[in-house]
């Protein structure tokens, strides 16, 4: 048997030196054509959008009819043929089959894909064959690229992988949304109860001798790694009970946290801007079918708002590390005229191409601008979203903003999408609403904390400087009621050569949303798991 192709390697990577090579291909029909002397069937393979057409000639394909007569959508083929130009529209090379062989049949009275467009919330219902639909291949595919793409980025900057674990004994954000772990008896009677307490359980006689969860973030393992080999990012599951219907949250998510030893909190928020706009980059380059499907049925803005970070991403770090040069007006320009920069790139900025290339006093056309992803403090966001709510207060469900106020989606997605109009860190946040290992800021009111806000989603990024001082520390976990015993190796990292350090977790399933502008969460990740639904 010829060696098998996949169909990526054929139709997107393929060139004409195919033609005339006999081939393998095996898949999944999509479509079937069939006609007296020859039919046309669409294989797909997972491996691209589209599917490869195979022509099976009625003289050239034995037992014809028997095998025709068992091919319907969803039966899985293998394929030797040909590779041939192909006349038909929408495709290049097509396979003229020399045999077809039904690997697995598929009724096609039972089978619930049917050619027809189905709604996201059908295909939730059967979400074992939805990976063969166009939109969940697609969504995987994008996934597996940002995934790739993330530990690259990483691994280029010098981090370690660290993969901390899933079952723990501490609540990392202290917010009290953990799942147990317990393999202590299903009946009531057998339970071991405390003495004297009646009504309470005796973990002491469970698994790990001690009540045990499921981790809500890896960042504690993070820090005690990140204060021994410096960058280490984690990237792995972790899982949340709160008990929220909403199309940005799942009960088990996927976060990737990484954690600087020596960093403060500038550094970290440059850190999480060029991760963000290095997987944006890559799937730029290697998503390119997928991405044009989804904006076409899914975001129309959705190139706009991708390129709008590949080109800021050249001016703030291809063209000068941190500095970049920014013409007056640049930006209105960039969102109109996507030809006009890149000339203007190699025309005008291209000249002064790092800092220290800088002239002594810049061209009036020309200004300064540090980093390219907007940065607000808090306190300035509150009043700016005072000063919006204040035009017209009926147009917002939460009107009553004040410092103190946990911004809601609607003020997080004001902010990025109509204030700043691209990828927003919001930072020094009031310490009562963020974590208790959040640094204290001199101000006595604000901690070291940051969130990115996207278009289109929200919070994508939460993270912070850690609080390395112990008196500080200490302080915090019993204003916070937090129990000092629980927290104790936390507290030797502040023992013994304590750092500044930070770190920030990305939700992961945030991001396939945001990179592919699919609008529910539901649909970044293979098997969701949220209140009341973990089937499959
Ligand atoms: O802001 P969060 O809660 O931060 C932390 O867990 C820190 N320990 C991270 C760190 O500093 N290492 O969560 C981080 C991100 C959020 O910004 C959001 O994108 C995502 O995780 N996230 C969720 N995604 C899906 N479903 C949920 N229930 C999520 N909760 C948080
Ligand atoms: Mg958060």
């Amino acid at each position: 048997m010829p060696a098998r192709l996949k169909v990526r390697d054929i139709l997107i990577n393929g060139d004409d030196s195919l033609i005339g090579q006999r081939v393998t291909v095996k898949g999944w029909t999509r479509t079937i054509r069939s006609q007296k002397t020859f039919s046309f069937i669409e294989i797909n393979d997972g491996s691209s959008l589209g599917g490869l057409q195979v022509v099976a000639d009625a003289e050239k394909v034995c037992d014809y009819e028997a095998v025709l007569s068992k091919i319907h959508t969803g039966a899985a083929l293998g394929v030797v043929g040909v590779i041939k130009a192909s006349p038909g529209k929408g495709q290049k090379y097509e396979v003229a089959a020399e045999s077809v062989e039904v690997v697995g049949g598929c009724d096609p009275e039972a089978y619930p894909l049917q050619k027809k467009r189905h709604t996201l919330e059908f295909l939730r219902g059967i979400a074992h064959l939805r990976p063969r639909t166009n939109t969940l291949a697609a969504v995987a595919r994008v996934r597996s690229a940002l995934a790739f793409a993330t530990h690259n980025f990483f691994q280029e900057q010098g981090f370690y992988y660290l993969q901390s674990p899933i079952i723990t004994a501490s609540d990392c954000e202290g917010a009290g949304e953990m799942f147990r772990v317990t393999t202590l008896p299903d009946k009531v009677s057998e339970l071991p109860r405390v003495e004297g307490e009646e009504d309470r359980i005796d973990y002491s006689h469970d698994f790990f001798g001690a009540p045990a969860y499921l981790t809500v973030s890896g960042q504690l393992s993070g820090e005690a790694y990140a204060c021994a080999m410096g960058d280490v990012y984690t990237f792995g599951p972790t899982f949340r009970a709160e008990n929220s219907q909403t199309t940005r949250h799942l009960a088990e998510f996927n976060m990737i946290e990484p954690e600087m030893a020596f960093a403060d909190l500038q550094d970290n928020m440059r850190n999480a801007e060029a991760y963000v706009k290095a997987i944006v980059r890559h799937v730029l380059k290697e998503c390119e079918e997928d991405l044009a499907f989804f904006e076409k049925f899914y975001d129309k803005t959705l190139m706009a708002r991708l390129n709008t970070v590949r080109v800021w991403d050249l001016f703030s770090e291809g063209v000068g590390g941190e500095r970049s040069l920014w013409p007056a007006g640049f930006t209105d320009t960039c969102k109109s005229d996507t030809s006009f920069h890149w000339n203007l790139l190699a025309d005008t900025v291209h000249p002064f191409f790092s800092p220290s290339h800088l002239p002594p006093s810049l061209p009036p056309s020309l200004q300064l601008v540090s980093e390219s992803f907007a940065r607000v403090e808090y306190t300035e966001a509150v009043r700016l979203l005072q000063e919006e709510i204040a035009k017209d207060r009926g147009a917002w469900q939460f009107p009553d903003v004040d410092f103190g106020t946990d911004l809601q989606t609607e003020h997080e997605r004001w902010l990025c999408e109509k204030k700043f109009q691209r990828a927003t860190f919001v930072y020094n946040y009031p310490r009562e609403i963020k974590a208790f290992y959040m640094r204290d800021n001199e101000d006595g009111k604000t901690v070291a904390a940051m969130d990115l806000l996207v278009p289109g989603v929200g919070e994508l990024i939460g993270g912070s400087q850690r609080e390395e001082r112990l008196g500080r520390l200490e302080a915090k976990l019993e204003e916070f009621g937090l129990d000092k015993e629980d927290y104790w190796w936390y507290l030797d990292l502040r023992r013994f050569g304590s750092v500044p350090h930070s770190g920030y977790g990305l939700g992961f399933e945030r991001l396939v949303c945001y990179v592919t502008g699919v609008e529910n969460i539901r649909e970044a990740i293979a098997f969701p798991r949220t209140p009341g639904s973990a089937t499959f």
